[in-house]
C-alpha cells in the first residue's frame, strides 16, 4: 500500500484509540508488524494552546529537564514516539479550519508523515462541538478542513470517518475527502450512534472501495484471520486492528505471516531481532517463553514499561497501566484475587511480578 510518497511494508495498521495509544504500545505494535501505529485523537486547539488531559505530575523529571518545551504543551504529552516508527502518523481533531491548518504546522507535529483527520469519533462531548462524527453532518466545513491543510501545510493528510453520523453518506463522504486531497481514507463503518454494536457494514466498503481512487483502510472487528479476510474481500488496500490489539500486539505478527503467506515463526526467534528487546530480556525469560507461549505477554508488559518509564512518572504510570496489565491476562485462567491485585496495584515492579504469576501458575 502507498499513502502519498510513503510506500508501507504491510497492510495492517494500529487504529487509533484514545487512552490506549500510548508510545510504548505503539511501540511494540510496530515492532509485531504494524507499518504505522497512529496517536491517539489529539485536540488541534489543545495543541495550538498547550492544554491537555489534567494529569498530575505525569512525567519523568528527567525528561521534563531534557525538554523543557515539550513538557510545557500538556497535549503534546500524547505524541511521544520511538525511533521504531519509521512512518509517524498523528491523529488531530477540531472543528475549525483555521485551528486545524495551524495545528498541522506546528513544530510539535514536524517530526509526523502524516496527520489523520479525525472525522468518526462519535463521543458525545466531540461531537456536541461540532467535531469527529458532527463532521459527516456538515460536508462543507469537514472539505474546507481538509482542503486548508492539505494546501496550508506540507503533511500527507488522510481522513478516518465511519458510515455516517445517522444517515448513511460514507460513499460520498469519501469522494469529497479525494477530491479535497486527502491522501488516504479509513472507514469503520457503521454509524456513529451505533457505537460497536451491529456489524460492519462490508457492502458499503466495497462501495467505498469502487467510488474513489485513494487507498481505502477498513477498520472494525478484525480479530483474526477469518475477520481480516472478510475485511481484505471488499477490496480495500489496508485494514486497522483496534480491541483486539488490546493486551495483544502479537495479532500483527501473525495476521502478517498469514497475509505473506508465511510460516508461524517461533515467537521467540521473533522477539530476539533488532535487539528491541534486549534491555528487558533475560535469559530466564527465554527458557520460561518456550515453556509457555504465553509468557509472551510478560515480556511485552516488561518492554511496554520501560519505554513509557522514559516519558513518565510513575506515579502516573502506574494508574494509567492498570488497564494495559488486566489485558495482558486476557485468555488466561487466574483466580479473581491475583487480577484484583493487579487491578489495585501501587507499584509497577509488583504489577509484573503478579502478572508473571498470573502467566506461569
Ligand atoms: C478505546 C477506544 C478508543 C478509540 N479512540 C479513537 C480515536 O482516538 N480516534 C479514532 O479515529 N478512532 C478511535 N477509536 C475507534 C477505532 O480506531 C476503531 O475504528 C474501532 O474501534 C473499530 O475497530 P476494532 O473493532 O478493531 O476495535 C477508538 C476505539 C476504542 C475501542
Amino acid at each position: 500500500m502507498e499513502i502519498g510518497n510513503l510506500k508501507l511494508n504491510s497492510k495492517i495498521l494500529l487504529a487509533p484509540m484514545a487512552g490506549v495509544n500510548d508510545v510504548g504500545f505503539r511501540a511494540l505494535a510496530k515492532y509485531y508488524g504494524a507499518d504505522i501505529s497512529y496517536t491517539e485523537m489529539v485536540s488541534a486547539k489543545g495543541l495550538i494552546y498547550g492544554e491537555g488531559k489534567a494529569l498530575t505530575t505525569p512525567l519523568n523529571p528527567e525528561f521534563v529537564k531534557q525538554n523543557p518545551e515539550i513538557a510545557k504543551n500538556k497535549s503534546s504529552w500524547l505524541l511521544f514516539t520511538e525511533d521504531i516508527e519509521k512512518i509517524k502518523a498523528v491523529q488531530i481533531f477540531g472543528s475549525d479550519p483555521k485551528f486545524m491548518v495551524k495545528a498541522c504546522q506546528l513544530d510539535l507535529l514536524k517530526k509526523f508523515n502524516i496527520i489523520d483527520i479525525n472525522m468518526g469519533c462519535p463521543a458525545p462531548k466531540i461531537v456536541k462541538n461540532g467535531e469527529g462524527s458532527a463532521l459527516m453532518d456538515n460536508i462543507d466545513i469537514a472539505k474546507q478542513i481538509i482542503e486548508r491543510c492539505v494546501e496550508e501545510s506540507d503533511k500527507i493528510i488522510t481522513v478516518k470517518f465511519r458510515k455516517g453520523y445517522r444517515k448513511n453518506n460514507a460513499v460520498e463522504f469519501a469522494k469529497m475527502c479525494e477530491k479535497a486531497g486527502a491522501k488516504a481514507i479509513s472507514v469503520h463503518a457503521r454509524f456513529a450512534n451505533q457505537g460497536y454494536s451491529g456489524i460492519v457494514d462490508y457492502s458499503l466498503m466495497k462501495e467505498i472501495v469502487n467510488a474513489v481512487n485513494i487507498p481505502v483502510i477498513g477498520s472494525g472487528d478484525i480479530t483474526d484471520i477469518e475477520s481480516l479476510k472478510k475485511m481484505l474481500d471488499t477490496g480495500v488496500e489496508g485494514v486497522m486492528v483496534g480491541r483486539a490489539s488490546f493486551g495483544n500486539p502479537v495479532i500483527f505478527k501473525e495476521l502478517n505471516e498469514y497475509i505473506n503467506g508465511i510460516k508461524k515463526q517461533p515467537i521467540e526467534n521473533f522477539i530476539l531481532k533488532d535487539d528491541f528487546f534486549k534491555d528487558v530480556l533475560t535469559e530466564n525469560d527465554l527458557e520460561n517463553l518456550k515453556k509457555n507461549e504465553k509468557y509472551i505477554n510478560y515480556i511485552n508488559a516488561k518492554k511496554h514499561i520501560s519505554i513509557l518509564r522514559k516519558y513518565y512518572s510513575e506515579n502516573f504510570l502506574i494508574k494509567y497501566m492498570r488497564k494495559h496489565m488486566l489485558w495482558y491476562t486476557n485468555g488466561i485462567r487466574c483466580n479473581s484475587e491475583l487480577k484484583q491485585k493487579l487491578a489495585t496495584s501501587e507499584n509497577l515492579n509488583d504489577s509484573l511480578n503478579i502478572l508473571k504469576k498470573i502467566i506461569i501458575n
